[in-house]
């Protein structure tokens, strides 16, 4: 295998004041039409950054005239995006790689691709290479732009490739997309983290916090409305401290939120909030604008000061439901949801309850919740606990008890209601029953022709479910 850069955490944790390079993607030439009766697989684990990554993937692949397919059999062409963020998301990628070697040998032919963040940690390209030989191609977050000529050297000179950079982290404009949705679109306003929360992984293996300048963001942004484009989602880390980073304008999230506000596309998004940088500028925004969705993802961890000066946060149980009261106030129709970790190291009953405590004043509409996994190269890595695996388990059903009566309440409060859906498509289960999201992001199930798939309609809520919304077309 050819080992051209291997991934390095302790240099990936760097930060210098260096200047983000901007660059365009370049196509080389000399690789054409190599996907021409052949096709691509690809897997796509973990959060939203990766499947907007395998858009840009598949777009390089149709590119080249390759074509997707479902069908493991007939793929020549696998590729696994994966992610690092818990250890059971690593080894459902492990378990899958496991799985394709009885698929490589039934054909030799077949290329394994893995990318995103896990290629980024040492210990699991030692693992790729020491027990799943069978992997082609390995690279990271940082070389997304470079996949047409790894795959084109595996094509041409038979040999496998291992290229990971660990850089703090540049941005390629203008890079291709096949877009997964007609009507939905993501659209990435920044990268990387500068957080450090001490349980997470995504600094290290994402690089530094960069956004994108607004003019490609807005340019990105006509085009899908002129596409005829219903919904954006603007995707960051922690898209609150867009801007941060731009040493020659003050330009910040609210303000770029507004500009595209004002381009006029029906519904925007924007995933994930830091509650530390939630500014009531931005709150304005989400008030004044209503094409700005009613709907805040906004992480709070834990509801226990000493765990979230633990996890290095920088906000305080009070502080955070302060800005809760203030996000209610100003827009009192807004759902909120947030994730949650349980059995942090050092976390007592007294925190536990700290966090119930949080969830209920909150009033989340719904929440994720994960028990605390220790990342190798992370500070809290190293942090002694006497929290059992256990104890953990029994706290996040105790936690998720409370979530889903909170999820069944925010239903709720739609029974008897008019709201406005996009039309996702037939339901997975009645050919006859659509479903869609409403402003609120809540899943409407209702009857209706297929012919409406895309469009925003108004749906009369009969019935609310836990999960789900039973409607009627009005
Ligand atoms: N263990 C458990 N959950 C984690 N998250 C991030 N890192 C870890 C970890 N080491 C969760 C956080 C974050 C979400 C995307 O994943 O709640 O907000
Ligand atoms: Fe991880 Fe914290 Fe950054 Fe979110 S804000 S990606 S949890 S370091």
């Amino acid at each position: 295998m050819i080992k051209n850069n291997l991934p390095d955490l302790k240099k990936a944790r760097k930060r210098n004041k260096i200047e983000t390079i901007i660059s365009e993607y370049t196509k080389n030439n000399k690789i054409k039409d190599i996907g021409l009766n052949k096709k691509f697989l690809i897997e796509t684990h973990g959060c939203q950054a990766n499947e907007a990554d395998t858009e840009v993937i598949k777009g390089m692949l149709v590119s080249q005239k390759f074509t997707e397919t479902n069908i493991l059999e007939e793929a020549d062409l696998v590729l696994i995006n994966t992610c690092a963020i818990r250890e059971g998301a690593e080894n459902k990628v492990f378990g899958e790689l496991g799985r394709l070697k009885s698929f490589k040998r039934l054909n030799p032919n077949m290329i394994i691709a893995v990318s995103g963040c896990m290629p980024q940690e040492e210990a699991t390209v030692e693992r790729i290479l020491k027990h799943y030989k069978h992997v082609d191609i390995v690279f990271g977050t940082h070389n997304i732009d470079q996949f047409l000529e790894y795959l084109n050297y595996v094509m041409v000179e038979k040999k496998s490739l291992i290229e990971v950079f660990s850089e703090q982290g540049n941005i390629t404009e203008h890079l291709p997309h096949s877009r997964q949705h007609k009507f939905k679109a993501w659209v990435n306003i920044m990268f990387g983290c500068d957080e450090f929360c001490t349980y997470c992984i995504v600094p290290y293996t994402r690089g530094k916090e960069r956004s994108r300048r607004k003019e490609y963001i807005i340019e990105e942004v006509k085009e899908l409305i002129e596409q005829g484009y219903q919904e954006i989602t603007l995707l960051g880390q922690n898209v609150n401290s867009y801007g941060l980073d731009f040493e020659d304008y003050n330009y910040a999230f609210a303000d770029l939120l507004a500009d595209l506000a004002e381009l006029g596309i029906p519904r925007i998004r924007f995933t994930t909030s830091h509650p530390k940088d939630f500014s009531d500028e931005l709150i304005d925004v989400i008030a004044q604008y209503d094409n700005v969705m009613p709907y805040i993802h906004l992480p709070v961890q834990s509801g226990s000061d000493k765990v979230l000066k633990k996890m290095n946060r920088k906000y305080t149980k009070e502080q955070y439901l302060t800005l809760v009261d203030k996000i209610y106030q100003k827009i009192p129709h807004v759902s909120l949801t947030t994730d949650i970790i349980v059995g942090f190291p050092t976390e007592t009953e007294e925190d536990f309850q700290e966090t119930l405590d949080l969830v209920r004043k909150s009033k989340f509409e719904g929440a994720y919740t994960f028990i605390y996994s220790r990342r190798k190269g992370t500070p809290a890595a190293t942090y002694e606990t006497d929290v059992t695996p256990e104890i953990a388990k029994e706290r996040l059903h105790r936690l998720n008890e409370l979530v889903n009566e909170g999820y069944a309440t925010g239903n709720k409060r739609f029974e008897g209601q008019t709201v406005k859906v996009l039309v996702e498509g037939p339901s997975k289960t009645k050919e006859d029953i659509l479903t869609g999201q409403t402003e609120n992001n809540k899943l409407v199930n209702f009857k209706g022709n297929i012919d409406l798939a895309g469009q925003i309609v108004d749906v009369y809520i009969k019935k609310a479910k836990t999960w789900s919304l039973d409607g009627e077309l009005k």
